[in-house]
């Protein structure tokens, strides 16, 4: 099934905002050209080089990786451990099926072509192929992390000039998805050097019979969202580093990015992602709460983490939980299986949310965020970045340019819904995001039927 994407372009060109009080009706909201009532949703977009493509991760994948709790001192023992927690505290069930290694599964360091590529036998005594076999026992798929450098980012030998005989290792391990990054040995490579060992590595997985999700991780250098989807790769990372902070404006533009600052970077660059091809915000920092080994910050309420939460599944980023699930607490916990936030991230027509209204009241502290999804109804965020408590609201025909009489909203984190014609108004706290989802009331409901 192909299908042509909607984009939500037009949006943007009204004038929107938010309604500050709870009185006003749709009555009141501005002319707007509506587009044609009932118009179905399109489906999800092709990738853009049919010949490289490997027909994976159409929708953002999601898993956990160990790089942001761990950094390098991982063992099997913590990825058995953590397969065996996350097959019974509901994280697979919602549909967390990736287990990434990061850096530090190799037995050596310094140059590759000083040492051979091979598994830590201290840290991995039973070898990598044993660790898929147990994931892929569990329900899990297994990933692992090179680079094209003759050492990665850790000091670890890299691929250089073993790329082919790499992608057969990885794959007859049964590795079923690849971190390649060229953050350290290519930093200062121009474009068309990168896109050379992206698109190395892209072939060489490709030759493959065991499909591999291919993560071309270059820290939001070298314009990567405009090419890497047509050389292969299946996501890519928008920014540096995330912190495990919420919002740390001294902190920006050194080495680490918060989670405003990662958002603010991907609104410009929504167009570049889809179906096979996602923006990476950079892995989840959920539950970190200031105790990682590797990242600056320390650490995000409960309430800043959730909305993290929520604006990646949003803008539909890669969801990899980056802290210790072995240890999380209940409110981390229920905030990674929201199934209905899930569903919101993992929706088949595969868009970004874009910011379709910005509060200048507020100095552009409120914003609102929406997507359309496969059924035609809109998942809708409104985010308060402030520092008070503030009054938002959405309205379907002034927001979304959707001339719905009456609509169905439910908030994702309430579980609770409610009929509306007019705007719907609700107070949102300081760095809380409300997910809504929006549906159309309709006397007769048509059915939108796909070839
Ligand atoms: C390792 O490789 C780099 C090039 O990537 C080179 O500059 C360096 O001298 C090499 N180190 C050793 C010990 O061979
Ligand atoms: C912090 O992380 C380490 C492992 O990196 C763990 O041993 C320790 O228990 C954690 N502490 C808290 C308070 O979560
Ligand atoms: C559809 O709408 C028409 C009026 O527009 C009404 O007469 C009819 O009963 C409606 N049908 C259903 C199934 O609601």
């Amino acid at each position: 099934m192909y299908f042509q994407r909607l984009p939500l372009v037009g949006f943007l060109t009204t004038a929107l905002g938010l309604s500050w009080n709870t009185s006003s009706s749709s009555a009141s909201s501005p002319t707007i050209t509506s587009p044609t009532p009932n118009e179905c949703p399109t489906g999800p977009a092709l990738p853009t080089n049919p010949h490289l493509s490997n027909g994976l991760a159409l929708t953002p994948p999601m898993g956990w990786s160990s790089w942001n709790q761990f950094g390098d001192q991982i063992d099997e023992i913590l990825i058995r451990d953590t397969i065996q927690t996350m097959a019974s505290n509901g994280l697979k069930d919602a549909g967390y099926v990736f287990v990434n290694l990061d850096d530090g599964w190799q037995r050596y360091k310094g140059n590759r072509s000083a040492n051979p590529l091979e598994a830590d036998p201290v840290k991995f005594p039973s070898g990598i192929k044993a660790l898929a076999d147990f994931a892929h026992a569990h329900g899990f798929k297994l990933g692992i992390y090179s680079g094209p450098g003759q050492s990665t980012c850790a000091g670890y030998t890299g691929s250089e000039g073993h790329e082919d005989e790499d992608a057969a290792m990885f794959a007859s391990w049964g590795i079923d998805h690849l971190k390649y990054d060229s953050c350290c040995s290519h930093e200062h490579a121009p474009k068309s050097e990168v896109q050379k060992i992206v698109l190395k590595m892209s072939k060489a997985l490709l030759a493959q019979s065991h499909p591999i999700v291919y993560h071309a991780c270059h820290c939001g250098w070298a314009d990567i969202w405009e090419w890497a989807a047509d050389e292969g790769a299946n996501q890519w990372r928008i920014g540096q580093d995330i912190s495990d902070e919420f919002n740390y404006p001294g902190n920006r533009e050194k080495y680490y990015f918060d989670v405003l600052d990662m958002l603010d970077r991907g609104n410009e660059l929504v167009k570049y992602s889809g179906p096979g091809h996602w923006n990476d915000y950079d892995m989840l920092i959920v539950g970190l709460n200031g105790n990682s080994s590797q990242l600056v910050g320390t650490g995000a309420s409960n309430i800043e983490y959730r909305t993290h939460f929520s604006m990646w599944a949003m803008v539909a980023s890669p969801l990899l939980i980056g802290s210790d699930v072995r240890t999380l607490d209940t409110y981390s916990l229920q905030t990674l299986t929201n199934k209905e936030v899930i569903e919101v991230s993992q929706d088949p027509l595969g868009n970004a949310a874009e910011t379709v209204g910005v509060g200048e009241e507020a100095g552009g502290d409120l914003q609102v965020y929406a997507k359309e999804m496969l059924d035609g109804s809109y998942a809708v965020a409104l985010l308060n970045r402030g520092s008070f408590t503030a009054e938002m609201s959405i309205s379907p025909r002034r927001d979304l340019t959707m001339p719905w009489d009456q609509y169905r909203l439910r908030d994702l984190w309430k579980h609770k819904e409610g009929t509306y014609d007019v705007p719907y108004t609700t107070e949102v706290m300081p760095h809380e995001a409300k997910v809504l989802r929006l549906w159309q009331v309709q006397a007769n409901a048509s059915m939108c039927f796909f070839q």
